[in-house]
């Protein structure tokens, strides 16, 4: 059976007629071939495939595993993908605290954790590191043993309180503006 969806995805909308029994991960990376957000065990358990999605009505982005919802009910919702969080040929700032400190190795697991890292420095700007590794409890990483993950999270946190310090990530042009405010900015 094919229902019909309105939502937006990284601030663009889309009408599309989704199976009733396909999830939002499948419409994503099938549909839209948004192809970040990964497929690790479609059973809510290893965090690959997060995203941020915020309901009708609802007042904030929250980080969903995108498998465990039936792509029916994202009708209304806004989504915000990996994809998403790098802005005007800006990366996050997470992003860029991953590349310099090493958090990402095969890259399965960063998306997930980008998203839910994301959600947490947006609500929690200064997250302790206990405060870092409860948010990220549900992001299963096979390769890294989250040392540097824990500490680019810790990075991008500094960074953003310190927005008019040029080359903190030995890159030119980090604003200190998150991807998830910008992309707010474009959903708007
Ligand atoms: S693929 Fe969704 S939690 Fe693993
Ligand atoms: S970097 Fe390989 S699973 Fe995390």
């Amino acid at each position: 059976m094919k229902h019909t969806i309105h939502f937006t995805v990284n601030g663009e909308p889309y009408t599309l007629d989704v199976a009733s029994h396909h999830t939002l991960l499948r419409v994503l990376r099938e549909q839209l071939v948004l192809t970040g957000t990964k497929n690790g065990c479609e059973a809510g358990e290893c965090g690959a495939c997060a995203v941020l999605l915020r309901w009708p009505g609802a007042e904030r982005f929250e980080p969903v595993n995108s498998c465990m919802i039936l792509a029916p009910e994202a009708d209304g919702a806004e989504v915000i993908t990996i994809e998403g969080l790098a802005h005007d040929s800006q990366l996050d700032p997470l992003q860029e605290a991953f590349i310099v400190t090493g958090a990402t190795q095969c890259g399965f697991c960063t998306p997930g954790i980008l998203v839910n890292a994301r959600a947490l420095l947006d609500r929690n700007p200064d997250p302790s590191e206990a405060e870092i590794r409860e948010a990220l409890v549900g992001n299963l990483c096979r390769c890294t043993g989250y040392l540097r993950i824990v500490d680019a999270v810790k990075m991008a946190a500094r960074a953003a309180d310190t927005p008019d310090k040029p080359g903190f990530f030995e890159k030119p042009g980090l604003s200190g503006l998150s991807g998830l405010s910008a992309a707010k900015e474009v959903a708007a």
